[in-house]
């Protein structure tokens, strides 16, 4: 044997294109997905969102429209997110069977049955203050916010969402939706829950797209600290316990080691989102020529699934499918 060279040679599995195919690890499929959009008023609506190239603020008829391109890519299901018509102090149309999101869901369900359908429970894009429920004395009132929430569920769910997903961060919520769903009749009814999400600054684009900046201080007294993980993991835990079907570590990249946790300690299907900073820091990187956006797209995408994620919320999941078809 040569002096320094083994005949252990990690590079035999990296020699080709077959060889490193059979031994890969992590594999990202078109189903891994779900694909947020941004339902507004209106018919012929579409209008491209700024910071987050590539997505669209969309009329119920265009988010039809787009559903079918979904389907036909591959992706399985998308994610739900309400531009009402106006926003008042208890963001009443978000529970309003005519609310902007039930009747995307109806049209949705009627023209693309197969696809799951997934709504964001919360209030910030339906209220003029912008924050996630109901404010009294500066705050947003936990329990008054939580009963308004199993109404909007029930709302999403009598319209026919297949899962509830409630981001708001509020005490006791999940627990509350399930009971609010149960004695609405809707036991098939699924919740994905934001389990652990954090007060991100990753969230900017998003806010442009949803229109729901908070309009005083900020969400840090609902959403998690981005300094703590074992918080997470009692989040997540709460979650399980109250009656959450998926849970969900958010935003993902800056959080691969909560999502690697959450993996370790519990056997609950994991979902990440890949949120609106996220996507828009590789598509202005990408604009410059800074790096190549789509070899970017499937690294990050491959590392949520390598830390431990199922699923994938994420607005590359379009330009991904394409590719991987
Ligand atoms: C609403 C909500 C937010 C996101 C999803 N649901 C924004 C926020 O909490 O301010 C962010 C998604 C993204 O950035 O892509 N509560």
């Amino acid at each position: 044997m040569n002096a320094g060279f083994p005949s252990i040679r990690m590079r035999r599995n990296r020699g080709s294109e077959a060889i490193r195919e059979l031994v890969a690890e992590t594999r990202v499929n078109v189903t891994d997905f779900i694909y947020p959009l941004f339902v507004c008023h209106g018919s012929g609506v579409k209008r491209e969102i700024a910071s987050m190239p590539g997505t669209y603020q969309m009329s119920v008829d265009e988010t039809v429209e787009e559903c079918r391109n979904i389907r036909d890519l591959g992706i399985r299901a998308v994610l739900l997110f309400g531009l009402p018509e106006s926003k008042d102090e208890t963001g009443s149309e978000a529970i309003s069977p005519d609310g902007i999101v039930q009747r995307a869901v109806g049209a949705i369900k009627k023209s693309v049955p197969e696809l799951l359908v997934v709504t964001d429970v919360c209030f910030c894009e339906y209220t003029n203050h912008g924050h996630c429920g109901i404010v009294r004395d500066g705050d947003v009132d936990n329990d008054a916010t939580v009963l308004l929430l199993a109404e909007q569920s029930v709302s999403h769910a009598a319209a026919g969402a297949d899962i509830i997903a409630p981001s708001d961060m509020m005490d006791g919520r999940i627990g509350a939706i399930r009971a609010g769903l149960d004695q609405a009749g809707h036991r098939d009814t699924g919740i994905l829950a934001y389990s652990a999400k954090f007060a991100s600054s990753f969230y900017g684009p998003f806010r442009d797209a949803a229109d729901s900046t908070p309009q005083f201080g900020d969400r840090k007294s609902y959403q998690m600290d981005f300094r703590n993980s074992r918080e997470a993991l009692r989040e997540v835990e709460l979650d399980i316990q109250e009656g959450a079907d998926i849970v969900m570590v958010k935003p993902a990249l800056a959080y691969l080691d909560i999502i690697r946790q959450v993996r370790d300690r519990f056997d609950i299907p994991i979902a990440a989102y890949n949120v609106s900073g996220e996507y828009a820091c590789v598509h202005a990187a990408s604009e410059r020529k800074w790096v190549d956006g789509d070899r970017v797209m499937f690294e990050v995408l491959h590392a949520i699934k390598r830390a431990g994620a199922d699923i994938i919320i994420t607005y590359h999941a379009k330009r991904a499918a394409e590719l991987l078809r």
